[in-house]
């Protein structure tokens, strides 16, 4: 994320406007530099009270809002983040309000960098997930999630409900403590996918292409950072830049 934004921070002496889309600790806590004005937006009450964490070291706000329809003035910010913001949302339909609002509210020089979990062209079906875990090579058990999850994903609406994805593993992987035993993953972290059970929420997991289509009519992609850890290749760090003829929303 340090690397992406870079081109778009000011000098010492101006202030940087950067707006997070959600609360993530990690992207709040980044070690920015100190002509920094954090503003993070999220409409959780719950999520605010229990996960924000302001930086102390530079100045820091979070608002309770949507991501439709932010309290911005048009063209106010230098810069926007998020880690998987877009992926939270249930459809390519609200994708299209969000990046209009985005578009909005970021300053024409302004760069949207997202981290993005992002669906395979050829999608990889469940029992290729189910013989991986089998040989060992799934090492981290959020990667395991993450790969259910996207099994799920399918066009044209890409969307997953989060109890399907609960529904999936305990159907593949019946049992937790032979699981557990296999992989050496620890029997708490396991049942974090109880979180998933019963949830009404819905995920996106869009292509790349998919993604890039829904972001046109307001955003270009003009680069793709892959890290180089597990599953790494899912989840890019992509560079929007407004388009310079918006769609208008
Ligand atoms: C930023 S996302 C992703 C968080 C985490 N990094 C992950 O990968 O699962 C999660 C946050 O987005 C918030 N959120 C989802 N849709 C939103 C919307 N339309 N407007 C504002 N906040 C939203 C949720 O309340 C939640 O706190």
């Amino acid at each position: 994320m340090h690397s992406a934004i870079e081109s778009c921070l000011r000098p010492l002496g101006q202030v940087n406007r950067i707006g997070i889309l959600g609360i993530t600790p990690e992207l709040v806590g980044m070690a920015w530099p100190k002509n920094t004005e954090l503003l993070a937006f999220d409409h959780s009450e719950l999520m605010i009270r229990d996960v924000w964490q302001p930086n102390p070291d530079v100045s820091c706000h979070v608002s309770l809002s949507n991501w439709q329809s932010l309290p911005l003035e048009t063209h106010s910010l230098d810069c926007l983040i998020g880690d998987n913001s877009m992926g939270a949302l249930p459809s390519l339909s609200e994708y299209k309000l969000v990046f209009a609002e985005l578009l909005r509210v970021l300053k024409p020089s302004g760069k949207l960098c997202l981290r993005c979990f992002i669906a395979p062209e050829h999608s990889e079906p469940v029992d290729k997930v189910f013989k991986d875990v089998m040989a060992k090579r799934i090492k981290n058990f959020h990667v395991l999630k993450l790969k259910l999850a996207i099994t799920l994903s399918k066009y044209p609406t890409y969307s997953v409900f989060v109890k399907d994805i609960h529904a999936l593993f305990d159907i593949t992987f019946p049992n937790r403590v032979e699981l557990s035993k296999l992989t050496g993953w620890d029997l708490d972290v396991i049942n974090t996918i109880d979180a998933y059970r019963g949830s009404e929420t819905i995920y996106t997991f869009p292509t790349l292409d998919a993604l890039k289509e829904v972001a046109s009519p307001w955003f270009a992609i003009e680069s793709i950072s892959t890290p180089d850890y597990e599953l790494g290749d899912r989840c890019p760090t992509l560079t929007f830049c407004p388009n310079k003829k918006p769609r208008l929303k």
